[in-house]
């Protein structure tokens, strides 16, 4: 046998076993392929320490973006900057576990319309006289897969106003309500 048919006997071995070992992997995990999209997920908001604001934040897959739907109560009347944060930890008692505003494409911080803005921000949730806060607004940033995704972050109330121009944070002070995005049933 010369040279040039050995190398080619060895690559064609080589081939075959790639070629069986892709196959094996496919076999290894059947459902991956049909795991669902997630088209819905919800925060349930705690009250940090010394405070008392909580509610339900629902996400909703829609063909214009993701629809947030934010109800919230035990609020001081008012505007209450309102994000998604790096990380789904509320395990400080000031919620400061959950990190700086989800950020994936390194944008400046804004508001909730600005082509420019950290995935994360949701402005503000504004307060009625009685403390309670309701938010309808379909975001075109938030995912939930890809870089944009917001599953398994965490998501912030504060006490104060979001400003939508501070950087990196709109001044809105200490964190009153922490809650951390998970799947939904549909
Ligand atoms: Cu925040
Ligand atoms: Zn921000």
């Amino acid at each position: 046998m010369n040279r040039k048919l050995i190398a080619l006997f060895i690559a064609l071995v080589m081939a075959t076993a790639v070629l069986l070992l892709a196959c094996e992997a496919q076999h290894e995990h059947p459902a991956a392929a049909e795991t669902p999209a997630i088209t819905k997920a919800i925060a349930v908001m705690h009250p940090t320490e010394g405070h008392t604001a909580h509610g339900t934040v629902v996400f909703t897959a829609t063909p214009e973006g993701i629809k947030v739907v934010a109800h919230i109560e035990g609020l001081t009347p008012g505007r209450h900057g309102f994000h998604v944060h790096e990380y789904g930890d509320c395990s400080a008692a000031d919620a400061t576990s959950a990190g700086g505003h989800f950020n994936p494409s390194d944008a400046p911080h804004a508001g909730p319309e600005a082509a420019q803005r950290h995935t994360g921000d949701l402005g503000n949730i504004v307060a009625d006289e009685n403390g309670v806060a309701h938010l309808e607004w379909t975001d075109k940033m938030m995912s939930f897969s890809g870089p944009h995704s917001i599953i398994g972050r965490g998501l912030i109330v504060h006490v104060e106003e979001d400003d939508l121009t501070t950087q990196p944070t709109g001044n809105a002070g200490a964190r009153v309500a922490c809650g951390v995005i998970g799947v939904a049933r549909p």
